[in-house]
């Protein structure tokens, strides 16, 4: 059965001239940033969470008084766990409840003076969390009696019940390949737009990609996998998460498809047209239940992000496009022994860095290591091959001069890359196995700074990064909805900097105010081969005393 029809009112050329407009308009130039409202507006200022009003609520295992079902979690240490050293748990209501916790959960409730706010497992651009999830799952004790779609609502660690749709359909679809679990994410656009106006769609797709990662690795908690599904159009993912439903979201800020994900405790899932058209009718005949409370009572409409979401709506893939990646040897030297569950509950972005403490070459590589793709989790759950490379400034590695750095992180990239780039860069190998390469060795703390908006924690840590993406030629090959997977991607390396910082001792912040064309001038690129899509740091951060701190939900003891 063909897909549904390519991009409905533009032509492809026309979405892709929509991308670039969108991504050159919203850069942020040394006397210019993207346009915003400039000030932050309170009285709009979006309420942190969305609940669906109205319909059955499922309380979620781990929380006092909620039916574990006999579920005991393995412990799992964060390399066994990103390894696929963990067995796995049958489907169930906890486990799903471990998985949703360590994935998107509260992480912490923070408190300044008379101001309390939370901080969730996967980080956010500015907190803002546009990010909603959705899980599809059969018939399960703690859950509803029929195939049903949910919602997740982290504040209480809940499942809203959103429709209960047809058994035969879910079993065929699922029945004999193994227990499986769809989950769907979706952003509220008008969360990022409220703080960042027009470039706000850049930072959902990051959260996005940040999320993908949390729940890629987290599934791992409880010994299954995750994996994105290319066959699934915008259109699909909005009618299984009910998204396209007028009447349920009358005064309510609308959500915008994202990505779905196949989570199983069996084989790596794909799903084909039939499976997808034959889902999206059982729940349009499906009982629907709850309404999607409003986030602010006024809005300010970005038409350039309209415009941007509709050029890049995902009309879904053929899986025979998908290409699973190649094994690069990722393993940790030793497992470090930290427990998985702590390190994702642990994860916070630093305000500052102490501009002093170094990390050594050996932690420094092996951070390196595990975001080139390979076996190690989440890069398993990707089908395309790596888009998104990293322009290192190097500011306080051990044994490794100060300097401008490059990971490929696909070798077949060099040449061209290499051409792309100002001809006086050195482009020295810096190690006989890591695909790093030295382009110049200078004092880049300054610079690196400067480029992230002048941002100290760009210069003040270990290094900062520059993801660079594989521009023109991805959405060449992959169309405009590409652009999005270019930004997911970029979340998901951050997402693993982020954890493995952790697991160093340190920490890292994701840097999404950056100055576009000023990083590109570093490296002398010019057009649009590669663009800087994210940038990133990771040093010793300084603690803010004044802050307080208390555990993400009630029942749970401060650590
Ligand atoms: C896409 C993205 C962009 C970000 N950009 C910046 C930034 O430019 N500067 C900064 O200090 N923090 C930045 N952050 C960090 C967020 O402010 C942080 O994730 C958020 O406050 C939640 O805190 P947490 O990460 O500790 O949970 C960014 C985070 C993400 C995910």
């Amino acid at each position: 059965m063909p897909p549904e029809p390519i991009i409905a009112h533009e032509s492809r050329s026309k979405a892709l001239a929509t991308v670039y407009r969108y991504h050159d308009g919203t850069k942020h130039h040394f006397d210019q940033f993207a346009r915003s409202l400039g000030y932050l507006d309170w009285a709009s200022q979006p309420r942190p969470f969305r609940g669906f009003t109205d319909g059955p609520v499922f309380p979620l295992y781990p929380a006092p008084g909620v039916a574990a079902n006999k579920y005991a979690p393995h412990r799992a240490t964060f390399d066994q766990a990103c390894e696929c050293d963990v067995a796995a748990h049958s489907l169930g209501a906890a486990a799903i409840g471990d998985l949703l916790r360590h994935a998107l959960g509260l992480s912490a409730w923070k408190r300044f003076n008379t101001s309390r706010w939370s901080l969730r497992v996967n980080p956010s651009s500015g907190n803002l969390h546009p990010t909603e999830a959705y899980v599809i799952v059969g018939a399960l004790p703690g859950l509803a009696d029929r195939p049903a779609a949910y919602h997740y609502a982290p504040d209480r660690h809940v499942l809203e019940l959103r429709c209960l749709f047809d058994e035969g359909v879910w079993k065929r679809a699922f029945g004999g390949r193994g227990e499986s679990v769809l989950v769907a994410l979706t952003s509220i656009h008008w969360r990022e737009a409220w703080k960042y106006g027009e470039r706000a769609f850049r930072y959902c797709q990051h959260d996005l990609g940040h999320a993908i990662a949390a729940i890629s690795i987290a599934a791992r908690l409880v010994g299954w996998r995750a994996g994105l599904l290319p066959a699934w159009s915008h259109r699909a993912i909005a009618a299984l998460t009910g998204i396209d439903r007028d009447q349920d979201f009358i005064d309510a800020e609308r959500e915008e498809p994202g990505c779905i994900m196949a989570v199983t405790a069996g084989e790596p899932l794909d799903c084909a047209h039939e499976q997808v058209r034959e889902l999206v009718d059982a729940v349009r005949r499906g009982q629907w239940s709850g309404r999607a409370s409003q986030l602010s009572e006024d809005h300010v409409t970005w038409s350039f992000i309209d415009n941007v979401a509709r050029a890049t709506e995902d009309p879904g893939r053929s899986s025979a496009l998908a290409v699973r990646l190649g094994a690069h040897h990722q393993r940790a030297r030793h497992d470090r022994q930290i427990d998985a569950r702590a390190l994702l509950l642990q994860r916070r972005s630093a305000l500052a860095f102490d501009g002093q403490t170094t990390i050594d070459r050996v932690t420094f590589f092996e951070m390196l290591w595990h975001v080139l793709p390979g076996s190690r989790t989440p890069w398993p759950s990707l089908w395309w091959d790596p888009r998104v490379h990293l322009a290192i400034f190097v500011h306080r590695v051990e044994e490794l001069p100060r300097g401008l750095y490059l990971l490929l992180r696909d070798r077949h990239v060099f040449a061209r890359l290499r051409a792309a780039c100002q001809p006086d860069f050195l482009w020295e190998a810096v190690d006989d196995a890591l695909p790093l390469w030295c382009l110049a060795r200078f004092d880049t703390r300054t610079l690196a700074g400067r480029v992230s908006c002048n941002q100290d924690i760009a210069a003040d840590g270990f290094f900062s990064a520059g993801m660079l993406g594989d521009f023109d030629a991805s959405l060449q090959t992959f169309g405009p909805s590409f652009y999005r997977h270019l930004f997911w991607e970029t979340g998901i390396v951050g997402q693993v900097l982020y954890l493995e910082a952790e697991a160093a001792g340190a920490r890292a912040t994701g840097i999404g105010c950056f100055y576009d064309d000023p990083m590109h001038d570093v490296l002398g690129l010019r057009g649009h081969a590669f663009q800087s899509l994210y940038h990133f740091t990771v040093g010793r951060p300084v603690e803010d005393a004044r802050l307080t701190t208390g555990p993400g939900y009630a029942w749970e003891k401060t650590a």
